[in-house]
Formats: structure tokens, sequence, C-alpha cells
């Protein structure tokens, strides 16, 4: 397969066929956070299945689509939905958003997702900027340099200056990425806590690694939907129905920042920052 071949680059030529949208960022919504694509103006909209590498999204809050539009002053990519690794097809699917961000020469990319707070102040309706991740999966992504950061430090500081701004709860924090589809145990969230994690789901660990491996610029960001340590282990675990109502609520907050972040001002010319 040379390199115009791949499904990213497949995909990228029948976008640029189709529409004159030159998108300057992308950003991935996570479980209940697609609401984020009606802020666009302008959209023109690519069903996964119309494009290479995708495959249809199973989890419910996950429509499957791509969505071209402008978010304020600047022109954006938004894809709904992605696939999961414990829906069982590999990473390559999972990875296939952020290959086709790169493919669309796109350099800078929000990466979102739902997830359980384990420590305060995070709760319900916050939301937290990745400052790291602790990988718990059995599985590793993509080798990057020793030491390379993955998370943007100008992004997620822009992020909460904005956050602040706008009134959102806000605060950094670590992600511990698990296998799923399940639920940790109170058991584990604990541990997880006593391990340095500040919030855990099961996404976006692996497109972040291979967005930076690609030279895109990486902000990755939790919706927090629920305490993942229950408050006495009698109760039961969060439905994925209140997460994603609780996901919404903070969807509106990240949509708002968002547009300030990225559509605020016309962007500067490549090479000089954001
Ligand atoms: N744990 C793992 N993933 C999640 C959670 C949680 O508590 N909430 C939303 N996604």
């Amino acid at each position: 397969m040379t390199h115009h071949d791949t499904p990213a680059e497949r995909s990228a030529a029948l976008i640029r066929d189709c529409t004159n949208i030159r998108p300057r960022w992308a950003v991935i919504c996570g479980s209940g956070l697609s609401g984020l694509a009606h802020a666009l103006d302008e959209q023109t909209v690519f069903p996964y299945e119309s494009l290479f590498g995708f495959e249809p999204t199973a989890v419910q809050g996950h429509p499957g689509r791509l969505v071209l539009g402008r978010l304020g002053q600047e022109w954006c990519a938004v894809f709904q939905g992605r696939t999961h690794l414990y829906e069982g097809k590999g990473l390559e699917p999972a990875l296939a958003a952020v290959r086709l961000a790169h493919a669309l020469r796109i350099r800078n990319i929000c990466i979102t997702n739902a997830a359980g707070a384990l420590r305060p102040p995070l709760g319900a309706g916050w939301l937290m900027p990745f400052s790291g991740h602790i990988n718990l999966c059995l599985q590793r992504g993509c080798a990057l340099p020793r030491g390379a950061g993955i998370y943007d430090p100008q992004l997620r500081e822009a992020f909460l200056d904005t956050a602040l701004r706008l009134g959102a709860p806000a605060a950094p924090g670590v992600y511990a990425l698990l296998t799923g589809p399940t639920y940790e145990t109170p058991a584990e969230a604990r541990a997880y806590r006593i391990l340095g994690a500040d919030a855990v789901g099961m996404s976006t660990v692996f497109e972040s690694m291979e967005a930076r491996r690609l030279g895109l610029r990486v902000l990755a960001v939790s919706a927090i939907t629920n305490d993942a340590v229950p408050a006495s282990t009698d109760l039961p675990g969060p439905s994925h129905d209140a997460v994603l109502e609780c996901a919404q609520q903070a969807a509106r907050n990240l949509t708002a920042i968002l547009r300030e972040l990225i559509g605020a001002e016309p962007a500067p010319a490549p090479g000089h920052g954001v």
C-alpha cells in the first residue's frame, strides 16, 4: 500500500473532491458530546460509512459521522462518535479519525470523552483537560520519543483560562485508561486514585498518542459525568443514561469554551502558534 492508498488519504481525497472546506481544527466527540456539532455553521456531513477506515459506531450516544463546518471564525472537522478498543475491532478503526485529521493537514485536535471522577474538586459536570495519562489496558499505543509530551501545555492553559472566564468548572488532571466496557469496581476506583489518576475512562489515550506521533497539537478533555468512587458501596453504579445526560450538560460548557478557544479570532498563519 503506497502512502496515497491509506484509508485516511483516500478519505481526505474524497472530502477534498466534495467540498472546498479546509478545516484547521479537528474535534472528536466522546459519549453524549456529539451535540458540539450543532454549534457549527455551514455544515457538510460525511457519514462514517461513506469514508474509508471507519467502523459503524455501535455504542449508544455515538452517531458516527464527520461534520465539517465553521465554529465561530474557524473551520473545523467534528467527528461524532468513535470506535472503542472494547468493541474488539483492534486499534485501526479507533485511530481512523486522527489519521484522517492528519491527512486533511489539520494541525490541532481536541479529543473528548465522558469519564468518572476519582477525587475532588472533579465531579459531575466538570471538565478535565489532560495533564497526563496512565494506561491500564494491557495494550500499548504507538512509540513516542522518550519523555515526549503528548498533551500540549499551551492548549491546556488556554482551555483553563477560557473555562475560568466563562464560569465553567474545570481542572487539569491525569486520566486512567481502562479497557472497559464495564465500569471499574469501587475497590478498583480507590486503587486508581492511589496510583495518581484523577479520572477514569475507556478512550482518548491511543488517539492522543497517534495524533502526537503525527505531529498534531493535542488537547484532550474529559467531561466528568459521575463519581467513579461511590459514596456508599450499597449504591448502584451510574447507568449509561445518567452518564449521557450529564455529558450533555458538560457538552454545553465544552462547546462554549471551544467556540472561544478555536473560533474567537482568525487563526494566525501556519507555523505561528495555535
Ligand atoms: N468509569 C469509566 N468510564 C466512565 C465512567 C466511569 O465511572 N463514567 C463515564 N465513563
